[in-house]
């Protein structure tokens, strides 16, 4: 009998753990699937974007336009790596809307441009968001708020129709640690509050007519943990991406924002499979949006931060990728130089944060050699 990739890693799993575990994945928490040799040893000189497309995957990051446009060795770095740009924030509201009736495009243009030119793709983060926005907005009332909506969205992406991947059409619409309702929605954003949960309806109705042709995305973070919020976010997902689909929202696919945590061992890798099993089912497929990994409570070491930050991305990537609905891996930026963790999640000793694949020196670090060695093994899709 030849064993998938995943039946594999279960048994290599439940060895690891000993006799008797590897039918029952649902107890099993935060430990590898093997131990990768220290030194994460990869083979041959490929970039991350070829070694992803060699198994039909997308590889990519989020960039921004200052590091991009100011830093040409870390544009290079950025360019020989990504098969795909996502703006870190150059398609948020605040950016692109100084005023009610204006659009102001030219830092995500030049990011388009930029793509374009190193043959990347690009992909637009975000249309409907509670963060990010401009103060005007808040002036919105629920007479004109369905209005101000969609002729942003259709404005939006009407301008980039033929040259988008995809859009995050709604992003972290979810509050399940606190929201009293059913559904879990986030129920006092702005937009909640004018247009009550239609707004996502509305946002993903907008986008398709706007551009038909791009893959529209439902995007959430903290999907990833066996944690009680975790694990009611991903029913409350679910329960929204039927929702959406019962109301004929066009909707292709499911972001799973990776905001890891290198020291926290709650990652259930069977819940976590299953869960990515069942997007699957619904005909959609997944991204990998956003992925990161804070090293925040890992002692100062670097070796051993180093190790366990790869570790920690090699684990989640080999359980991911083994379901072939993930489409695209999209790390969130390149280079320790320039992460949001440096100030949103620093150390309390100060040390620079090592986070994601390229250290601050432009050098390749072992996490680097984890997603590469994750996608080396990954199934084809
Ligand atoms: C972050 C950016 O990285 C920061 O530069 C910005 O100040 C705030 O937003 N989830 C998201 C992203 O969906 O848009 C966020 O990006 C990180 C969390």
């Amino acid at each position: 009998m030849k064993l998938s990739r995943r039946q594999t890693l279960q048994l290599g799993f439940g060895a690891f753990l000993g006799a008797g575990c590897a039918h029952d994945m649902s107890q099993v928490t935060g430990l590898a699937l093997s131990e990768p040799p220290k030194d994460f040893p990869v083979k041959g000189q490929l970039s991350l974007k070829q070694r992803a497309a060699a198994k039909g995957i997308i590889f990519g990051a989020a960039g921004n336009y200052q590091a991009l446009t100011q830093d040409t060795d870390y544009a290079q770095v950025f360019a020989e790596n990504c098969g795909m740009l996502v703006p870190e924030n150059e398609l948020k509201w605040a950016a692109l809307r100084p005023s009610p009736d204006r659009f102001d495009f030219t830092s995500s243009d030049w990011l388009a441009q930029f793509a374009k030119q190193h043959g990347m793709l690009f992909r637009g983060h975000t249309l409907v968001w509670n963060q990010s926005n401009p103060e005007w907005l808040k002036d919105t009332t629920a007479q004109n708020a369905e209005q101000v909506l969609i002729k942003h969205i259709d404005t939006v992406v009407k301008h980039y129709a033929g040259r988008i991947h995809s859009w995050d059409v709604v992003n972290e619409a979810i509050a399940a640690d606190w929201s009293k309702r059913d559904d879990r929605l986030h129920f006092t954003t702005q937009w909640f509050k004018l247009l009550d949960k239609n707004y996502i309806d509305i946002a993903f109705k907008a986008a398709g007519a706007a551009d038909p042709n791009a893959m529209l995305v439902y995007n959430d973070g903290y999907l990833n943990y066996d944690t009680p919020h975790d694990n009611e976010a991903r029913a409350a997902v679910l329960k929204l991406l039927e929702w959406l689909k019962s109301r004929n929202a066009p909707i292709h696919a499911l972001g799973v924002q990776g905001h890891l945590d290198a020291a926290d061992k709650r990652f259930n890798q069977k819940k976590f499979r299953d869960f990515l099993s069942e997007v699957a089912g619904m005909g959609l497929k997944i991204l990998l949006t956003e992925l990161d990994v804070s090293d925040r409570y890992l002692p100062a070491d670097l070796e051993v931060r180093d190790r366990a930050v790869a570790q920690t991305y090699e684990e989640y990537l080999s359980v991911a990728l083994d379901e072939r609905a993930v489409i695209a891996v999209l790390t969130w930026g390149m280079s320790d130089r320039y992460t949001w963790l440096t100030n949103y999640s620093p150390r309390s000793d100060k040390l620079p944060v090592r986070v994601l694949p390229y250290g601050a020196d432009l050098r390749r670090k072992l996490a680097w050699n984890a997603i590469a060695r994750a996608f080396d093994a990954a199934p084809k899709r």
